[in-house]
């Protein structure tokens, strides 16, 4: 299996248009790598693609990826798209994949009823692009070779879907993660998950890698950053340190590699120099980076 790290970055990424915290700043001079917006892609024989999850930056990282360009005149090597949640940064993509290409776009039923709701979407033609529904644990052949399975974790309703009241921990279709297989290899990508329980350390243990949600360092440095209001559960994002957060809650899981994805620019593991990122680091934990390939 090949995975390449389309973009690092959560929603609005690294440096985002309307923000000038330290990251941003020094993403914007060059002492840090800047970071595009959430997604992968993934390939069980080098040759055929999927897309999981469409970020509004998906242009320049097609741009930026050799094995997703065409082979010929007009082509794709990308098969289909799978979208985790309906959140914009994982759904605005999906826009740039509108130019007479066919591929499948797998979904769970309540993603596509949040697409179906946007008008704009129909721009993807349903002549060539086939919405497919995928129930929660059911297998499907993503592209050739290689075999994904969805299931729900703590999440929410795309931001731009809430109501008065917003369950951050929703158990359901709109938050998913995904477990990817392609000859007998086994690798968890969750860009998004409001808590770790036990559960679903069960689930991932023994997988040869782990993508995981790594939005934010603790769960109200936005707040105390001046940044804005929510914090990280409110967001629907469990935090990377502290007793509940992911660092430690999947501390004693065997896996083969294990890699923090969907970077928010106010989490100090953004800059490479940083004694959070030091820390992750002593506890087996890779940062992701655009375009950064693994073969799990
Ligand atoms: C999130 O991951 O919390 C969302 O991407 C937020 C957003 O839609 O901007
Ligand atoms: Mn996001
Ligand atoms: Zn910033």
């Amino acid at each position: 299996m090949r995975i390449v790290i389309l973009g690092s970055g959560a929603g609005g990424g690294v440096p985002q248009w309307n923000c000038g915290c330290r990251n941003c700043e020094a993403a914007r001079a060059g002492r840090i790598p800047a970071m595009s917006q959430s997604g992968i892609a993934v390939s069980a024989n080098g040759r055929d693609w999927a897309l999981v999850n469409a970020s509004p930056d998906l242009r320049q990282q097609l741009a930026a990826t050799p094995a997703l360009r065409p082979g010929g005149l007009r082509g794709s090597p990308i098969r289909s798209v799978l979208v985790t949640n309906g959140d914009i940064d994982h759904v605005a993509g999906l826009l740039t994949l509108r130019e007479g290409q066919g591929f499948d776009l797998f979904a769970t039923p309540a993603i596509h009823a949040v697409l179906a709701a946007n008008p704009m979407l129909a721009a993807l033609d349903p002549r060539l692009v086939a919405r497919r529904e995928l129930a929660l644990e059911e297998s499907f052949e993503l592209a050739p070779g290689l075999v994904a399975r969805l299931f729900a974790v703590p999440g929410k309703v795309p931001l731009y879907m809430e109501g008065e009241q917003v369950e951050t921990d929703l158990m359901g279709e709109q938050t998913v993660g995904v477990e990817l297989a392609a000859e007998g290899r086994r690798v968890f990508y969750i860009p998004g998950c409001a808590s770790v329980p036990d559960w679903l350390c069960e689930r991932i243990s023994g997988a040869d890698a782990l993508l995981f949600d790594g939005t934010l360092w603790t769960d109200d440095e936005m707040v105390r950053a001046g940044l804005g209001a929510k914090t990280g559960r409110r967001m629907g994002h469990v935090p990377v340190s502290g007793p509940d957060g992911s660092l430690e809650g999947l501390r004693d899981l065997a896996l083969g590699a294990r890699i923090y994805v969907h970077l928010n620019n106010s989490n100090p593991l953004v800059d490479p120099a940083s004694p959070e990122r030091a820390m992750a680091q002593a506890a087996g934990w890779q940062i992701g980076h655009d375009g950064m390939e693994i073969a799990p």
